[in-house]
């Protein structure tokens, strides 16, 4: 989605709001653009395309100042193009702004204010906003009011950076419903969509809150509230080393947190396993009586996180007494679920930012529903309207296709389950010994995977070029081939479906050919499934369809039936998909290198989908 970055402080903002562009590439984006105040004119330089196109642009057209603020546009409302791209301003150049979200009422908006004689040069919603402000500003005299009042007139998302050619040394941010920090320097502020946008430059920050609207200058900073109200925000440590937004040496960030995931799922284990035996974890203002009685439990997510979150109802169904359904972010707000404050909703993100996901949470919350989030971002909107946060702790994840933070969900939700299962009585003490137990072996089952990279990437080259594959597993493994079907598709662009092995007779079945390769995990060995996912694999086998197989280290009966076979370690069949999916991300991974794809920026895409 969208990014922003500005600057307010003694230094040219162009430098540094580029650098924070570059920063922020990774959440995907068509076109970018920069505005600066220079001696009371806005100079904006703005195109379609990548940031190399802006650095062209102001190469040949530069321009320096302070304040200033950026943006990389992920296209909603109109095409990716030069006029399109932010920063945006008023008639009289005087106001530029960059805006994340959709101003849902921009039409109505866009009709007032050509009544009154505004002409409009690009096909956004966000041009309304700095037409707005000059109208405000006219009224009331005063920048940080204009905005205001400007803002109450909107309807839907925004987060945005605004300048003016009548304030030198002067930024306005506000937000509601996406996000946006504002960094703390000596002498000189900065603003962002996101944390790793700032991560050389300051050490603290603030989280503004929805209806918010600050005013920044290098002296001080002054921020009300949708009312006009004063409000006062203590800052934060930003909590992330600036190391961990770098490649590492690895060629792209997707493959670098790839290889992250052991140490981030032993990470985890560590902070909430006592001597083996005991959970930790801190149930933030829900009650343990609550979560001793529950019946019920609602899971909502989206894309990756929504797998995770199957996993989670299968897991949780599997060692407890509870009832779990599990929704689409995007489903669940629509339709007409049946729940009550006596039910539990887990909202899963690895963002905290995802529009459908916060959406969904706030339809509970009104429904007096405890929301427990599993969440990578401290500080996100999600975190911050949950009553209790499981953190995945992944550390930044910067690949656009999540990786490190699915597996980090998949240890949160074990974990939770351990820890719901004893509070209730439903998992002995011993059972649980056995269960981590288990669930320790799993991080060095991670590194065989990692170590049969090259076996991997030759399955990829074999298989890449056609138009499809599929995807089969069963039970706990029908998420994993869900999850391996999105991280192929997503980077390779090769049409994937998962799907749960015994469904594939009434339907998919009719894709097999020789040209499909069809990718089975079959690594419930000790299970009654097993045999039945034999038969499934000896379904595809029958009608020539290229079988890559994941198994157990040395399991003949699959190895006869595959063209190719991915060898893991056995692990216990209910964290199985920890691993076995890691070798799906490689496959996948590899698969995209293979076409050439731009791996960390794969093409529509966005990191963190903030709009609806
Ligand atoms: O930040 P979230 O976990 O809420 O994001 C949800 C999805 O947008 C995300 O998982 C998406 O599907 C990823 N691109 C998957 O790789």
């Amino acid at each position: 989605m969208c990014g922003i970055v500005g600057y307010v402080g003694p230094c040219d903002a162009v430098p540094i709001l580029m650098d924070g562009l570059h920063r922020l590439e990774y959440r995907g984006y068509d076109s970018a653009g920069v505005a600066v105040y220079h001696q009371g004119t806005i100079h904006v330089r703005k195109t379609a395309g990548r940031l190399e196109r802006l650095g062209e642009l102001l190469s040949a057209e530069p321009i320096s100042g302070t304040p200033g603020i950026a943006h990389t546009r992920w296209a909603t409302h109109g095409e990716p193009s030069d006029a399109n791209a932010h920063p945006h301003t008023d008639p009289s150049g005087k106001f530029a702004v960059v805006h994340n979200g959709i101003i849902e009422n921009y039409r109505e908006l866009r009709r007032s204010l050509i009544d009154l004689g505004h002409s409009f040069s690009s096909q956004t919603d966000s041009e309304v906003i700095p037409h707005l402000v000059a109208v405000k500003r006219a009224e009331t005299g005063d920048t940080l009011e204009a905005l205001r009042l400007a803002l109450k007139s909107t309807r839907g998302a925004y987060a945005l950076g605004l300048i003016t050619a009548d304030e030198p040394d002067t930024i306005y941010a506000a937000r509601e419903g996406s996000p946006l920090v504002i960094g703390i320097g000596e002498k000189e502020y900065f603003i962002a969509s996101d944390v790793p946008a700032l991560l050389n430059r300051v050490s603290r920050v603030i989280y503004l809150n929805d209806g918010e609207v600050a005013r920044l200058t290098p002296e001080g900073l002054t921020v009300i509230d949708s009312d006009g109200r004063t409000v006062r925000h203590a800052a934060v440590p930003i909590g992330i080393a600036e190391e961990a937004a770098d490649r590492a040496g690895f060629e792209t960030f997707m493959l670098k947190e790839i290889h992250e995931q052991p140490r981030v799922l032993r990470s985890l284990l560590d902070g909430h396993v006592r001597n083996g035996e005991e959970i930790v974890f801190d149930t933030g203002t829900i009650d343990r009586s609550f979560l001793r009685r529950v019946e019920r439990i609602m899971i909502v997510s989206c894309g990756t996180a929504f797998y995770a979150g199957l996993y989670g109802k299968l897991l949780l169904e599997h060692l407890t007494e509870i009832a779990v359904e599990c929704d689409l972010g995007s489903e669940f707000r629509y339709r007409a679920p049946k729940f009550d404050r006596n039910t539990l909703i887990i909202a899963v993100s690895q963002s905290g930012e995802t529009a459908d996901t916060l959406a969904s949470v706030r339809m509970a919350r009104g429904r007096g529903a405890p929301v427990l989030s599993i969440c990578n971002v401290p500080g996100s909107t999600l975190v911050r309207e949950s009553q209790a946060v499981f953190y995945t702790n992944a550390g930044p994840e910067i690949g656009v296709a999540s990786t490190k933070a699915f597996t980090a969900q998949l240890m949160a939700f074990a974990l939770f389950t351990f820890y719901l299962g004893r509070l209730r009585g439903e998992i002995a003490s011993t059972q649980l010994q056995e269960l981590l137990g288990a669930l320790q072996r799993v991080p060095d089952a991670i590194h065989y995977v990692l170590n049969s990279t090259a076996l991997i990437r030759g399955i990829a080259d074999k298989h890449h070029a056609g138009p499809s594959a599929l995807y089969l597993g069963r039970r706990f493994n029908f998420p994993t081939a869900l999850e391996g079907a999105l991280k192929n598709k997503e980077i390779s662009y090769q049409h994937a479906e998962g799907y749960a092995a015994g469904e594939m007779k009434h339907g998919p079945i009719a894709l097999i050919s020789e040209y499909m390769p069809v990718i089975c995990i079959c690594t419930a060995t000790e299970d009654e499934l097993y045999e039945k996912m034999l038969s499934n694999v000896k379904e595809v086998q029958a009608r020539h369809g290229r079988i890559i197989v994941v198994a157990n280290t040395g399991d003949q009966a699959a190895a006869e039936l595959a063209e190719d076979i991915i060898y893991v370690p056995k692990v216990r069949e209910e964290f199985s998909p920890l691993v076995n999916v890691v070798a799906l991300q490689l496959l996948a991974y590899y698969a995209a290198q293979a076409r050439g794809n731009d791996i960390d920026k794969p093409r529509n895409l966005a990191k963190s989908v903030t709009v609806e």
